[in-house]
């Protein structure tokens, strides 16, 4: 992993799920088998340890288990996508570095009309053969995988104490087009709320609810969870999913405010996205809000400064500063509103370490990105960096997503969890 510069911009916001070229239908008919679900007794989670942090490294990841023997694979856990994926040697066209051997695949291939092949090819779903299921997956930075769908099991520790080894379904990725994000791990952990994502799949088997979170911690690490029997939901603020736009975890239009005040920059659709280590608001705000910033530095002793590459806003001081508290006479707090109801509103709240960082040398810069510019339209992506220091959840029954204010530095012990 490099240090000391940003050189990736964790970027991971599915665009497209595009199926291979198709060419004739297969009409046999196939019986598939389908789990059912446990009913409402479940309570049970899954948490992971999360490595890494936003700067230097500039990107998270967890560690899973996949395979009989299992072997041990870094993924980005990404929010903005539904597939798992791993860099695999199938052998492999195209891959990129990874900090363990490709994963080698078995002979569990999904056939074709399976619906967990048929959801990531909504629309056009064809099989030419219907043995397997390829796919294709591209992120918003441009970058690829393409491969084919296979069984396999997957080593998981519940909360309970219980060891189980479920059989999920993920990509086997043989053929990787890195975009300007790419990260040097094995794969994606997909966390959308798709049916071929890791929860999705979890909770189809009965095992936890269709719940999934994450807490990233300011110093580096944190954890990831699945299921709901770790947290305390009365501390927990929530606003509903939009209905409107639903690829996504989106709690619809926002409006940002700046210092306690709202700024006007508003109708803002907010996508969260822990594929993202940075924040990203189109370009209309974040000129808008870039303005608010430059205009509160007037006449204070800190000056424009070239830094980093990747982040094109940053000052310096008449010394290097040490830390965000250096610079908290300098800037206020943001914060994102959502209508969360009839007049009801929720506020996310962005404290200056939620998009400010202290580089290398010492200025303070911008985690706050124009995502025009990257080609995000009119998206505007909530990212690690404004997401450090909270749980965030993400309820698929209930349809909201929440977050509340968390020491993310250890995963919290199971005799502490159970309420
Ligand atoms: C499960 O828990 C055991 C015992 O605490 C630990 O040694 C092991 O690494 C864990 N395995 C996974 C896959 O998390
Ligand atoms: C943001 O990106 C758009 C599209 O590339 C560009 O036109 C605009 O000038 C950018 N704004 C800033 C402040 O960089």
């Amino acid at each position: 992993m490099k240090r000391g510069a940003i050189m990736v911009l964790g970027f991971l916001f599915l665009l497209f799920n595009v199926s291979p070229s198709s060419a004739s239908d297969d009409r046999r008919q196939k019986w598939w088998k389908w789990p059912s679900s446990a009913g409402n007794s479940i309570c049970s989670s899954v948490v992971l340890p999360l490595y890494g942090n936003v700067y230097p490294q500039g990107f998270y990841y967890a560690q899973i288990n996949i395979g009989h023997p299992p072997r041990p694979y870094f993924v980005d856990p990404d929010t903005g996508s539904d597939l798992t994926w791993l860099q695999c040697d199938a052998p492999c066209v195209h891959c990129t570095q990874a900090p363990h051997p490709y994963y080698r695949p078995n002979n569990d291939l999904v056939p074709c009309k399976d619906p967990l092949c048929a959801s990531l090819h909504a629309g056009d779903h064809r099989c030419d053969d219907p043995g397997q299921c390829d796919y294709e997956v591209e992120y918003a930075d441009g970058g690829s995988s393409l491969g084919v769908l296979i069984n396999d099991v997957s080593l998981v520790n519940l909360t309970t104490g219980v060891r189980i080894t479920p059989r999920l379904t993920i990509g086997c990725g043989y053929d990787q087009i890195p975009g300007p994000s790419y990260q040097p791990l094995d794969g994606v952990l997909g966390l959308g709320k798709g049916k071929t994502g890791i929860v999705s799949q979890l909770h189809s088997q009965g095992l936890i609810r269709n719940v999934v979170g994450h807490c990233f911690s300011s110093r580096g690490g944190g954890f990831l969870f699945f299921g709901d029997d770790i947290y305390d939901p009365s501390r927990v603020v929530s606003t509903p999913m939009s209905r409107d736009y639903r690829k996504h975890y989106s709690p619809g239009y926002g409006e940002v405010i700046y210092g306690g005040k709202p700024t006007g920059l508003k109708n803002l659709l907010v996508i969260f996205d822990s594929g993202s280590s940075f924040t990203y608001l189109s370009s209309q705000a974040y000129e808008g809000l870039l303005y608010l910033v430059t205009k509160e530095l007037s006449g204070k002793p800190v000056k424009e400064a070239v830094d980093d590459k990747t982040l094109p806003f940053c000052w310096k001081g008449r010394r290097p500063f040490r830390g965000i508290r250096d610079v908290s006479k300098y800037f206020k707090p943001l914060a994102l509103r959502f209508s969360s109801g009839w007049r009801s509103k929720t506020q996310f709240e962005i404290p200056l370490e939620g998009y400010l960082l202290i580089s290398s040398r010492g200025n303070v810069c911008l985690g706050i990105l124009n995502g025009t510019e990257v080609g995000l339209q009119n998206f505007n992506i909530i990212g690690d960096i404004s997401m450090q220091d909270k749980m965030v959840i993400y309820d698929n029954e209930k349809q909201t997503i929440g977050w509340t204010p968390a020491n993310c530095d250890r995963p919290p012990r199971p005799d502490a969890m159970s309420i």
